[in-house]
């Protein structure tokens, strides 16, 4: 954000004037639906997008930025005369008014979620809706002005309501981007991944929520979990509720679900679904047993989960064991000397003199090595430990940040003023990567087993030679470090 943005919307999030009329809309939103009792819910549960498992203003939001965007370029095209094709305006009337139906959808979905949120954020989506009304009753006004025959001036104000809208839909942004709002909140830790005691079952009440808390090693922190005791059953879920985090333990149970004390979203004991909102995102699902008079429960994992159980490091790591070569060292071994080898390279291009001639070759051999590196973990130690370590994704994401930085830094060339702080950079960047490498994959490598580890270490050590010396290989490698380097 530029600075300037950057105070406009510091001015908006500030402004407590914008706090009166914020709550006169929000009462006038209540008052329209407390009438209907029960039968509100509904009507706000399809507003917020429970049903959708998103929320559905952003996605009517669509219908006027399309509508209103398609209608300014067929008005500009009419303008600068690059159409006198009558279908030409008729379709940009047309797609005015489709712009201007959505955009009333938009506002209902959007009016809904606006009244649960609070402070700075309240602020900013009135202005937000302030701007798109603005946008709309410019659009309505065009569309007369238009069937009386004005066509310029109703082009004109359906210019100045495209960037109306254009103004709200970067506050939208702010607020969903920056501020996360309508981003589902919730702990999404995978752990506990086995069963484990949490608390005695005495200290659990019918119907009276209880935190319990699990430590997350990855992500350094206790995820907090909500047990209920609800008619002889165990029931836990995640306790940051997916809404905006309020804390679940501290609500109520109604009707077979556990209702958030901050805006009432429920959510079903059974498994964390969605049962009113304005939560659109399910709740994290626990399993939950009795055993020896505690509570114990496990995480279930989400679809798509990365998460490793220990039933599945066992199945992995099953199997006939392989018959090493004699004498072969563990694939981590073989990495780990060639990390170090990567790291002398570094130490030692940097020592040298900027006009050093022979700092090129060093820096090509270095960039080659690391190229043969990646290739090889690539290919041959990333998918045997997949099964035994989470670490995998990660580091195949870092292998493309370092292939990026080396290519900028061949391109630098090793006189040019630059080269020394992205060499630098790229340093640090590998060695952020070996040594978390060393630190955690290598050690979780080890469940794969002495002989299976040593078995893959041959391949690597063939490998690395195969790459080193097969001349149709060194030659494409050669062709590409020249090319990057700009020679
Ligand atoms: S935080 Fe809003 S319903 Fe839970
Ligand atoms: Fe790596
Ligand atoms: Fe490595």
């Amino acid at each position: 954000m530029s600075q300037r943005t950057e105070r406009i919307v510091a001015a908006i999030e500030g402004e407590e004037r914008l706090d009166r009329p914020s709550y006169d809309v929000a009462n006038a939103a209540s008052l329209a639906l407390q009438p209907m009792g029960r039968a509100a819910q509904p009507i706000e549960n399809a507003l917020h997008g429970t049903w959708l498992g998103h929320p559905l203003h952003p996605l009517l939001a669509t219908l006027p930025v399309g509508g209103w965007t398609l209608a300014f370029a067929l008005d500009t095209a009419e303008t600068l005369g690059l159409s006198d094709d009558p279908r030409t305006a008729r379709a940009a009337d047309i797609a005015l008014a489709a712009g201007a139906g959505g955009a009333v959808a938009a506002a209902a979905a959007g009016i809904a979620d606006w009244r649960q949120i609070h402070g700075r954020d309240r602020r900013t989506g009135l202005v937000h809706a302030a701007a798109n009304s603005t946008a709309l009753a410019l659009a309505l006004g065009s569309l007369a002005l238009r069937r009386r025959g004005r066509r310029s001036a109703g082009r004109a104000l359906s210019g100045a309501g495209w960037a109306a809208m254009a103004a709200g839909a970067w506050l939208g942004g702010h607020l969903v981007y920056r501020r996360g709002v309508g981003v589902d909140q919730a702990d999404r830790s995978p752990e506990p991944r086995a069963f484990m005691p949490v608390l005695p079952l005495d200290a659990l009440e019918e119907d009276r929520p209880r935190r319990v808390e699990v430590w997350d090693e990855a992500a350094r922190a206790g995820i907090g979990v909500a047990l209920v005791r609800h008619r002889g059953r165990v029931h836990a879920m995640g306790s940051r509720c997916s809404h905006m985090g309020g804390p679940l333990d501290e609500g109520w149970v109604q009707d077979g679900g556990l209702v958030c004390p901050w805006h009432g979203s429920r959510f079903c004991l059974r498994d964390g679904r969605v049962l009113d909102g304005p939560s659109t995102a399910p709740q994290p699902r626990y399993d939950a047993r009795v055993r020896g008079g505690q509570v114990e429960i496990r995480r279930v994992p989400e679809p798509g989960d990365e998460a490793l159980t220990p039933q599945e490091i066992d199945a992995a790591t099953q199997g006939p064991e392989p018959s090493p070569p004699p004498g072969a060292r563990k694939a981590d071994e073989v990495l780990f000397e060639h990390h170090e080898l990567m790291r002398r390279l570094f130490e030692r291009i940097e020592a040298m003199a900027p006009d050093d001639p022979e700092r090129r070759d060093v820096m090509r051999l270095l960039a080659g090595e690391l190229e043969i590196h990646e290739h090889v973990e690539d290919e041959i130690f990333y998918p045997a430990v997949r099964p035994v370590s989470e670490d995998v994704p990660v580091a195949h994401a870092e292998h493309q940040q370092l292939a990026d930085m080396l290519a900028v830094t061949l391109r630098l060339g090793p006189s040019s003023p630059e080269f020394e702080a992205q060499l630098r950079a790229l340093h640090e960047a590998v060695d952020h990567h070996a040594s978390s490498e060393e630190r955690s994959m290598f050690k979780e490598a080890q469940r794969l087993g002495d002989a299976r580890l040593r078995q893959m270490g041959a391949e690597i050590e063939a490998m690395l030679d195969h790459e080193r010396e097969s001349r149709a290989r060194s030659a494409f490698r050669d062709l590409k470090i020249r090319l990057l380097e700009g020679v």
